[in-house]
């Protein structure tokens, strides 16, 4: 039962807001004057995405992408499945992609290689939280919020087997198997 679990605060919700106007500004610097297709990565990315996308002063476009290898597990199933595909086609347009963590990195990976394949214009990639001991193959991301340890960590949209999305701060479970 997550009631169970014990979570300790890892990342404060003002420490994330700091963090996201920080990201918004260089991001409304890139984008000054020009349309861009904003990438919101499903689900774990849904609540830094609708924060950072306020702070981002261009004409933003929104999409949504699903993606899934943990299924229900504290570990990487090493496959990345399609859930959920781009409404539009990105062909010729910026692209910003919004992740909320790169951990062994193989979902990254797999959205610039199927992002780039549909040859956007650019394409820049953000992630709230990188787990840099975690990394199992190379993956370049353009901005990063946080680098955080190899600790389970939940909350501000990320989720243990569905639950504590909706925390407002990240934090770190106590007593996962
Ligand atoms: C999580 C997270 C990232 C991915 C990162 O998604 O949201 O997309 O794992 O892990 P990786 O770097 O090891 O690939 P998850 O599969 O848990 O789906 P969810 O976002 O729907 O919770």
């Amino acid at each position: 039962m997550p009631s169970q679990l014990k979570l300790t605060e890892l990342i404060s919700e003002e420490a994330l807001s700091v963090k996201v106007r920080e990201i918004g500004r260089a991001l409304s610097d890139k984008y000054k004057g020009k349309e861009v297709v904003a990438i919101c990565v499903l689900k774990g990315s849904f609540m830094f995405y609708a924060d950072l996308i306020r702070e981002i002063n261009a004409d933003v476009v929104s999409e949504f992408f699903g993606v899934s290898s943990y299924q229900n597990s504290s570990r990487s199933s090493g496959e990345v499945r399609l859930t959920l595909d781009l409404h539009s086609p990105i062909e010729d347009k910026h692209v910003l992609l919004v992740e909320d963590i790169v951990d062994t990195g193989l979902t990254m990976n797999y959205l610039q290689k199927t992002l780039a394949a549909r040859k956007p214009k650019s394409l820049t990639t953000c992630a709230l939280l990188l787990k840099p001991s975690c990394l199992k193959v190379e993956c370049h991301v353009d901005h990063i919020g946080f680098e955080i340890p190899d600790e389970f960590v939940v909350g501000y949209g990320l989720d243990y087997q569905g639950y504590f999305r909706n925390i407002p701060y990240i934090a770190q479970v106590e007593g996962l198997i």
